[in-house]
C-alpha cells in the first residue's frame, strides 16, 4: 500500500481555518493517512436522516490536496442525543440491572434491533457518500469493540438474543441442562425461555453457563462488527476494512473478529494510561504487538500509537525525548506495516483534553513533532521494504480466549490471571532476545522448535491429539499446572487422573495438588532452591523423569517439574509457577534442549527483533532506557541505520540487514 505514517485527526474540533496549518505541517511531517469521524455520528447526523457530510468531505478533499488519505470511522461507539432520546431502551443494562446512560461513550446495546437499524442507516449513508472518494482508503469498523463493554450488556434484548445462540448450540434443553450441570443446586431448566442474562445473583454462578455466556458476548460484538463490514463491502468494494484491537483485551475474541477484516489495527499506550501505572513493562508491549501478529497472521497496523503524555483525569509520565520514536519502531520491528499516532493535536474540550497529541493545544509544532519528523524520514523508505515482511519466531506461546474466561471465572488463585501467566512465560524469552510468536492451539505447531503452551485447563480429545502429533513428530513442548483439568463446557473430567490424558504424553499423573495463597514455595533444581507461587500439583512419575522437586509443604521431594521423551520429541510439565529466577533458568534449559537461537546478548529494556522477506533479515536494536547501553550481536548483519555497533545512545534505535541465502533449486 506504500503507507506508513498517520495521525488521527479530528477537524470537528477546530475552527475551519487551521486546516489548512495542519495539511501543511502533517505533510511536513511526512504523514501519509489519517483516521477521521470514529466519533461524529451528531457532527454527520444532527437529526434522523438529515446527513451533514459536507465538512468531512471538505476535510477528506483537503487532505488528499495534500497528498493524506483517508480512513474513516464508524462512529458507531457513541450514538448521539437525539438517538437516544427516542430510543432510551438502546443504553445497556449492567449486572446490578442498572442502566447506563448518556454522556460518555459506549453507551449502546449491540444486540438491540432498533440500534441496528439506526446503525444500518448512518453507516449506508456515509459508505454511500464516500465510496467514490478518491481521498477515501478504507474504514475502522465502532471503535475498540468491548471496551467499557467488559459488564455490558444484561438488558431484555440481550437476553433473548443469549437465548438464542444457547438454543443454537444446543438444541434441546435437556443438553443445556447437562452441559451446564443444573443438578448442582437446583438450577434446572425447563425451557430456554427461563435462561437469563447473568445479573448479580445473592452467591455464587454457574462456571459452565458463565463460559457460554462470555462466549455469546464475543460472538455479539463479531456479528455487530460483521452488520457494518457487510455493508461497506457492497457499497465500497474497493476500500479496505480494519478495527483498533487492544491488544490483549478479552471481551471479543480477536481471531473471530479477524475474519472479517483486511488486515488487524491495535492501539497502544506503552506509558500506561495511569499514575499507577506510569510504564508497562517493555515485554508487555512487545507481547501485545506479538498477539496482535497472531490473530491473522500477518502484518497489521498501528491505529493509535501513543504521541504525549497520556491521561484522562490523571496523567502519565512525560514520554523522554526519543521515546516515542523507540516505542513506535517497536511495533514495526514486531510486524506493523503503519504507525497512526493519536492524536495529531491535543483536544481543548471534552474529556481527553490532557490525552496529548503531537501538538500541544496551542497548536504549535515542538519537541514531539520535530521528532516525530525525523522519525518519517529516516524510516519511510525502509517502511516500504518491511511492507508485508513477517518475524520467524522458533517459539511459539499457545494463546486461547477460551481458556482466559474460564480463569476469569475460575482464578484459583487470587492472583492467578491467563494473560499475566503468558506474560511470565514470555518475558524469558523477550529479555533473552528470542522472538516469540502467540498461535492458537489448533494451529499447525510443527514449524517451531519450542512450544508454551500454558494453563491448558479446558482440554478436548481433538486437542490432546494434537499435543501428542506435535511431540511425537520431534517437537518440544511445555504444559504447565492446571492442564487438562476440564472438558469443553467447563466440567471437570473424572474419567482419569489429571492431566487426562495428556499424562501419558508428559509420563505422569498427578492426583493432588495446592493452593499456595498468599505463601510462596520452593523447589530444588539442579543444586539450587528458587521460590515458586500459587500453585502445587503434586507429581507422580509414570515414565518422566524429575527435573525439580519441592522443597516445602508435605509433598516436599515430591516432583515439581517433569521431563519425558515421547516419539522423537520431548514434553515438559511444570507443575507450577515458577519466580522469575527460576523461570529463567529453566527456559535456558528448555531452549537448549530444543536448540532455540537467540539474537544477542544485551540489559533487558534493550530489545531485539527481527522481520523477514523472501530475500532479507532486518534486525531492529532498541534501547529503551534512557542511558547509554552496550549489546552484542549473535550472527553477521550489515548496519543500515545507527551510529556505533555494539554502542546505543538513550532511546537509539538501530536497523541492521542480511541477505538470505538462496536455495538452490
Ligand atoms: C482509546 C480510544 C481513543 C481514545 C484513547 C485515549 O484507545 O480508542 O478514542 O479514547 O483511548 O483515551
Ligand atoms: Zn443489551
Amino acid at each position: 500500500m506504500g503507507i506508513h505514517f498517520g495521525v488521527d485527526y479530528y477537524p470537528e474540533h477546530w475552527p475551519r481555518e487551521r486546516w489548512e496549518t495542519d495539511a501543511q505541517l502533517m505533510k511536513e511531517m511526512g504523514v501519509q493517512v489519517v483516521r477521521m469521524a470514529e466519533f461524529s455520528w451528531f457532527q454527520m447526523e444532527p437529526q434522523e436522516g438529515v446527513f451533514r457530510f459536507a465538512w468531512l468531505e471538505e476535510a477528506v478533499n483537503l487532505l488528499n490536496q495534500y497528498g493524506i488519505k483517508t480512513i474513516l470511522g464508524t462512529p458507531t461507539a457513541a450514538p448521539p442525543a437525539w438517538i437516544i432520546e427516542k430510543n432510551p431502551e438502546i443504553q445497556p443494562v449492567d449486572r446490578e440491572g442498572r442502566r447506563r446512560f448518556f454522556g460518555g461513550r459506549h453507551h449502546c446495546c449491540q444486540s438491540n434491533k432498533t440500534y441496528r437499524e439506526h446503525v444500518k442507516r448512518f453507516v449506508t449513508a456515509i459508505s454511500e457518500k464516500f465510496a467514490d472518494n478518491p481521498g477515501v482508503i478504507g474504514w475502522q469498523i465502532d471503535n475498540e469493540l468491548g471496551n467499557s463493554h467488559a459488564d455490558l450488556c444484561m438488558c431484555g434484548s440481550c437476553r433473548l438474543n443469549f437465548q438464542k445462540w444457547l438454543l443454537k448450540k444446543y438444541g434441546k434443553i435437556e443438553r443445556l441442562n447437562d452441559a451446564w450441570g443444573t443438578a448442582f443446586w437446583s438450577q434446572g431448566y425447563n425451557k430456554f425461555s427461563q435462561i437469563r442474562t447473568p445479573l448479580i445473583t445473592v452467591t455464587g454462578e454457574n462456571p459452565s453457563a458463565m463460559l457460554d455466556w462470555k462466549c455469546f458476548c464475543s460472538d455479539l460484538i463479531v456479528d455487530f462488527a460483521k452488520w457494518q463490514a457487510d455493508i461497506i463491502r457492497k457499497k465500497c468494494p474497493n476500500h479496505f476494512i480494519t478495527h483498533n484491537y487492544m491488544c490483549f483485551d478479552d471481551k471479543v475474541n480477536y481471531y473471530d473478529l479477524g475474519e472479517l477484516l483486511d488486515f488487524v489495527s491495535n492501539d497502544v499506550y506503552p506509558a500506561g494510561y495511569w499514575h499507577e501505572k506510569p510504564q508497562e513493562p517493555l515485554y508487555q508491549a512487545a507481547a501485545a504487538h506479538d498477539v496482535v501478529r497472531s490473530y491473522k497472521k500477518q502484518p497489521f497496523w498501528i491505529m493509535e500509537q501513543q504521541s504525549g503524555m497520556a491521561g484522562w483525569g490523571i496523567m502519565g509520565r512525560q514520554p523522554k525525548p526519543g521515546q516515542l520514536s523507540a516505542w513506535a519502531i517497536q511495533s514495526v520491528a514486531h510486524g506493523a506495516d503503519a504507525v497512526v499516532f493519536f492524536r495529531w493535536r491535543t483536544c481543548a474540550v471534552g474529556t481527553e483534553q490532557f490525552w496529548h497529541g503531537i501538538l500541544g493545544h496551542s497548536g504549535k509544532p515542538g519537541r514531539i513533532y520535530n521528532e516525530l519528523k525525523r522519525l518519517t524520514e529516516t524510516f519511510s523508505s525502509y517502511m516500504d521494504d518491511f511492507e508485508g515482511s513477517m518475524p520467524k519466531p522458533e517459539v511459539a506461546i499457545v494463546h486461547n480466549f477460551r481458556q482466559n474466561y474460564a480463569f476469569q471465572i475460575q482464578p484459583h488463585h487470587p492472583k492467578l490471571t491467563y494473560v499475566k501467566e503468558l506474560y511470565k512465560y514470555y518475558r524469558a524469552f523477550y529479555e533473552k532476545k528470542i522472538p516469540v510468536d502467540f498461535v492458537q492451539d489448533t494451529d499447525d505447531l510443527s514449524g517451531y522448535k519450542l512450544v508454551v503452551a500454558p494453563l491448558q485447563f479446558l482440554m478436548t480429545p481433538q486437542l490432546e491429539q494434537h499435543y501428542f502429533d506435535y511431540v511425537e513428530n520431534g517437537g518440544h513442548l511445555v504444559l504447565t499446572m492446571r492442564t487438562g483439568v476440564k472438558d469443553a463446557e467447563n466440567r471437570c473430567m473424572t474419567d482419569r487422573e489429571l492431566p487426562g490424558r495428556l499424562g501419558e504424553l508428559c509420563g505422569i499423573t498427578i492426583s493432588e495438588y495446592d493452593c499456595l495463597n498468599e505463601t510462596t514455595g520452593g523447589v530444588l533444581y539442579g543444586k539450587k532452591e528458587y521460590v515458586i507461587k500459587k500453585w502445587c500439583d503434586i507429581i507422580e512419575l509414570q515414565g518422566a523423569s524429575c527435573l525439580a522437586e519441592y522443597s516445602t509443604g508435605f509433598y516436599k521431594q515430591s516432583p515439581a517439574i517433569t521431563e519425558n521423551v515421547y516419539g522423537d520429541g520431548i514434553a515438559w510439565y511444570v507443575g507450577t509457577e515458577p519466580d522469575e529466577e527460576l523461570m529463567e533458568d529453566l527456559l535456558a534449559y528448555f531452549e537448549r534442549r530444543s536448540e532455540v537461537a537467540t539474537l544477542g546478548t544485551a540489559a533487558d529494556d534493550v530489545e531485539m527483533m527481527t522481520r523477514e522477506s523472501q530475500d532479507k533479515i532486518w534486525l531492529f536494536v532498541i534501547n529503551h532506557t534512557d542511558d547509554e547501553q552496550v549489546y552484542h550481536l549473535h550472527d553477521r548483519y550489515e548496519m543500515i541505520e545507527g551510529e556505533q555497533e555494539e554502542f546505543l545512545r538513550p532511546f537509539e534505535v538501530q536497523l541492521f540487514v542480511k541477505r538470505k541465502k538462496q536455495s538452490v533449486v
